[in-house]
Formats: C-alpha cells, structure tokens, sequence
C-alpha cells in the first residue's frame, strides 16, 4: 500500500497580533490527531510557523481525501473557537466557508499532499513559512532539482542525469502546464521568476516518482478581499534518486527576497529559522521558514529534525537582518512595498478609493 503525506495548514488566530500560534492550541491540535491515529491516520505532528498552525499527518488514503481533510477543517474549527474564547487576534481569519463540503482547497487552509509506495528508506523535509506567498518556493525548488551548480547530484549521479519534471500552475488565470529540465530550465524561469502569478505544485522524476508538492492557494483572489498572504508548505522527498537531504536545504543559504511581511504589501529577506524562532517579530516578521526532517517508516515519521536550527545558517540570518535594513530605510516606497498590480490584493485600494473624486483630468 501507498503511503500519503498530508500536510493542511491555517491561521485560526495568534498572539499577539500575527505574530505567533498559542500553545494552548497546539496541544488541542495535537491531541485532536493522536485520537485519530489508528482509525484514519497513520502518524501526526503539529507544529507552527509564526501564526500558522501545521498538521502534518500520514494515512493511506491518497491526496484530496474526504476524511482526511474534514479532520483538518474540524480541528482547525474548533481551535478557531477556543481562539475566539481566548480573544487572540485574528480568530479564525482563514476559515473562508462556514460548511464543510468535501475538501478544504478553496475554504482557507493549505494544502501539500504527496502519495508514494515507500523505497527501502524514504526521507522526507517538510517546509512550512509564514508571511509569505506560495510562489515564494519556485526559487528553491529550481535550485534543488533544476540547478548544477546547486545540487551536485544533477551533474555526478547518474540517478538524477535525467532531470526532473515540473507542473506550474498560474493562480491567476487557473491553468497548469509541464516543462522537462534540463532541456526546458530557460522556458521554466520564464513564468517561474515572476512568484506571484505562476507557481511550481509538483516536480517529478521523468519516470513519475514524485519529488515535491507544495500549497498553491491565493487567499485574496479567492475570498476577493485582503486575508493576509497565504504563508505556504512544502514536502520533498530526499535521497537515493532524489537530491541529497544537504542538496535540498543548501538553497536556504541564499538570503532572498519574497513577497509578504508587514500586511502581506512588501518584499522582505526570508529567513531559515529554527522551531523556537519561528515566530514573527520585527515589522510583523521578517519572513520565516522552517524544516523538519522525517524518515518515513510503514506510514510512521520518525522525527521530527529541526533543520535550520544551526549554526550552519546563522550567516543567512545575518544577511536577512541586513537586508531588513535596507529595506526598511525605503519605509512606503517600492521595491520595499509590493508593485502596484500586487497591491491590488492588499488594503490600499480602500485608501485609493477616498480619493477617486479629487483627480483632475490634465489637458491632451
Ligand atoms: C501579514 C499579516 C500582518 C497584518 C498586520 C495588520 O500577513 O498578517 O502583517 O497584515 O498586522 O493587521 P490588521 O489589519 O489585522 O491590524
Ligand atoms: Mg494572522
Ligand atoms: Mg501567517
């Protein structure tokens, strides 16, 4: 049988402010999933990132399943309650729907799934960020399994020489199209470098082996007001054909810029930071991700592994707190603050509004 890794994520409220997930919470989460180990799941771990809270859960029911995902919406409706009861901010703000109609994807919470028949050993890392976008993740998987001078595997493995696949999806227009690496890596960046609009979902081994899955959706176009940015996840499996679990987090070494932070209206560095750092502070952030390593076993995770809870990526940290700098001294001007057509997704059109009658017409 096939293992499934689900990981549905939502902010249902935090403290204080956006900053992080209250540990009242997580322990309801946590114990809302052992209950169902054994009857729909296989393993569970929660976690948060900032104001995030994660389900990670193992089962054998494949992606886009009923059950699995009527779990998640339930407990992420009941933690929403006793956020409302706890007066944290933000009380189930990414809860869209009132009722559950068979699958959360279109409701508010992330989803990353992948279904896999379990090799001789199967690691898998799981990435979670908060105050960021779902494209936010093409830069790096481009690196992992499209980038020679990244992942040194591509170039002296002959198990990765192939290359990978890629489905990118555009949020905007709701299509999907595949591109082949190496021999399409051009045709790729071409949509992938603008993160906003197209978005890697899944990236392949060219003998369908899947290497990737992450969460694609955009709040904002789909609740047609500003929610906040949608703080994405990701799962990528590791190892014996697959980039090497170091191929993998090496990217995260590169200190970029991404779209989110302060009222998901600016660009700021995004920074790797280990569980106890996953909270957002400064300027509500800077953006954050997390890694957790897990081997998968018969369905179980064994783990979790913090991954960038390291000195490896203190340098990165130092150069995003640089960078914050930089950024912040532009305080309301672009680059800091998204382009305009990204801002159409924010609250200043409500600004733009109040003054729509006070323009004048120059002459021709
Ligand atoms: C970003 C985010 C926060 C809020 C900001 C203002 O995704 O959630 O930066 O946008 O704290 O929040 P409100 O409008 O709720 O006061
Ligand atoms: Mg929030
Ligand atoms: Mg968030």
């Amino acid at each position: 049988v096939k293992t499934t890794v689900s990981v549905i994520k939502a902010d249902i409220g935090s403290f204080p402010g956006h900053s992080r997930t209250h540990p009242k919470i997580l322990e309801v989460a946590a114990r809302r999933l052992k209950e169902a180990e054994g009857s729909i799941l296989i393993d569970s771990y929660v976690t948060h990132c900032g104001d995030d809270l994660e389900l990670i859960m193992t089962h054998t029911k494949g992606e886009d399943n009923e059950e699995i995902h009527k779990l998640a919406w339930d407990i992420f409706m009941e933690c929403a309650g006793l956020a409302k009861e706890m007066k944290l901010y933000g009380a189930g703000q990414d809860l869209l729907g009132d009722a559950f109609s068979g699958n959360v994807k279109g409701m508010g919470p992330g989803v990353a799934e992948m279904e896999f028949e379990e090799r001789g050993s199967d690691p898998i890392l799981i990435f979670m960020a908060d105050k960021t976008e779902p494209g936010a993740w093409n830069y790096f998987l481009y690196k992992i399994f499209a980038d020679p001078f990244s992942t040194s595997g591509l170039v002296i493995d002959p198990s990765l020489h192939e290359g990978f696949t890629f489905e990118v999806h555009d949020v905007i227009k709701k299509r999907k199209i595949l591109f082949n690496t190496p021999e399409e890596s051009y045709s790729l960046l071409a949509y992938i470098g603008a993160p906003s609009r197209y978005v890697i979902k899944y990236v392949w081994k060219r003998d369908g082996l899947i290497g990737a899955s992450t969460s694609t959706q955009r709040l904002n176009l789909m609740a047609g007001r500003y929610v906040g940015k949608d703080d994405p996840v990701m799962v990528v499996r590791a190892q014996s054909g697959f980039p090497a679990v170091g191929e993998v987090i090496d990217p995260f070494r590169t200190p970029i810029l991404v779209a989110g932070w302060m009222r998901g209206s600016h660009h700021g560095p995004f920074m790797p930071v280990g569980v106890c750092d996953a909270n957002c502070t400064q300027f509500d952030g800077p953006p954050r991700v997390i890694c957790l390593g897990f081997q998968v076993c018969n369905g179980k995770l064994i783990g979790p592994a913090d991954m960038f809870d390291d000195p490896a990526f203190n340098r990165v940290r130092d150069q995003c707190c640089e960078l914050s700098s930089v950024l912040r001294a532009h305080g309301p001007f672009e680059p800091h603050r998204l382009s305009l057509e990204e801002m159409e997704y924010t609250t200043l059109p409500g600004v733009e509004k109040q003054f729509k009658d006070r323009w004048e017409d120059l002459p021709e």
